[in-house]
């Protein structure tokens, strides 16, 4: 018998990462063969035995009882955990890896582009050919950045972690100097701590504010919290009506924290101006005739926050490492305490 570690890992993470696996004489290396999402049956049964799994968000990682009493550390390739048995793997002393940080940029970037790309109703205006009438007013939306007649705006964040504020660095050259942001009902307002926000970030106003004022107040609210039964349908009918009609709503974080449904209503009636979406509750099968592909000004994307080649090569990396750590009881990178 082979005194190798088995690991499983459910994607092929490309030449640029799977060497740190695969050329690790004392590993014993499972890949799902395929360009597609690991089927769950060829998940459970390769697990058996295994000491360690790296995972994608799209797979449950409740694998223990698959795995056995071998396993040691699940690694995913995300920063989002919410397909995650965190008590459990804490109760069976499983160590868990995850990948913070390294796609903090590429998903504020991408937040940014889906917000001027709702105002600027890119959705129709890049399917307008060759039927396009120019007229002075034709596609006109808000604008992002200030002007000398609309001189302030009011960025509105719905959680306010590294990527909202990665997102909020990204605005203030636009003129942005109002933040408002909220948060788990459960940790403690720390206004000391907005305010040394503020000075970091150099906007004047920086608060933590109930849901009904972030509506009403801002003109670009910005969805970057995790997911999960919490911040279920956070975005409801009552959080749409309450918003500016010249405001734009984008959600870069989870599919589940906006209703479809009502953003979709919201949309069809004016009491907002545009979307930017790039998770979709039910994702990723979205059919073209689901309520938010066929919203007026909303852009919706597959989910690709950090798809970047070098932020999906640092994750894949980061990822790896994790497991590596936790297979040889060594630091993971970035081990969620779980
Ligand atoms: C994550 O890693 O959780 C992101 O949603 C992937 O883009």
């Amino acid at each position: 018998m082979s005194n190798k570690l088995k690991v499983v890992v459910s994607r092929d993470l490309g030449p640029d990462v799977m060497p740190l696996l695969l050329d690790n004489k004392e590993l014993d290396v499972v890949v799902w063969p395929h360009n597609s999402v690991c089927d769950r049956k060829w998940l459970l049964e390769n697990a058996a035995g295994a000491s360690g799994i790296l995972v994608m968000l799209s797979e449950k990682a409740k694998l223990f009882d698959a795995a056995g009493p071998s396993l040691r550390v699940v690694s995913t390739m995300s920063v989002g955990y919410e397909h995650a048995d965190l008590k459990e793997l804490a109760k069976r002393n499983i160590r868990f890896g995850y990948t913070p940080d390294v796609l903090t940029d590429a998903v504020a970037d991408l937040s940014i582009m889906l917000a001027l790309m709702a105002g600027r109703n890119t959705k129709e205006t890049t399917e307008i050919w060759p039927n396009f009438v120019w007229s002075p007013f034709a596609f006109c939306g808000p604008q992002l950045s200030t002007t000398s007649t609309s001189p302030k705006r009011t960025a509105g964040f719905i959680g306010f972690g590294r990527i909202a504020q990665a997102t909020l660095a990204r605005l203030v050259p636009f003129g942005f100097q109002h933040c408002l942001y909220a948060a788990n009902p459960s940790t403690p307002a720390d206004p000391a701590a907005d305010a040394a926000l503020a000075a970091k970030y150099g906007v004047r106003e920086l608060r933590r504010v109930l849901l009904a004022e972030l509506a009403s107040e801002s003109d670009v609210v910005f969805v970057l919290a995790p997911g999960g039964p919490a911040t279920y349908h956070i975005v409801d009918e009552k959080f749409l009506r309450a918003m500016k009609r010249s405001a734009v709503l984008v959600n870069t974080a989870r599919g589940t924290l906006v209703d479809s449904d009502a953003l979709a209503k919201a949309l069809h009636e004016g009491w907002l101006y545009g979307a930017g979406i790039d998770v979709v509750e039910g994702e990723p099968k979205i059919g073209a005739d689901h309520p938010l592909v066929k919203a007026p000004r909303c852009v919706v994307l597959p989910h690709i926050g950090s798809a970047t080649t070098d932020t999906r090569i640092g994750m894949a990396t980061l990822a790896a490492n994790n497991l590596l750590g936790g297979l040889f009881g060594k630091d993971m990178p970035a081990e969620l305490n779980t």
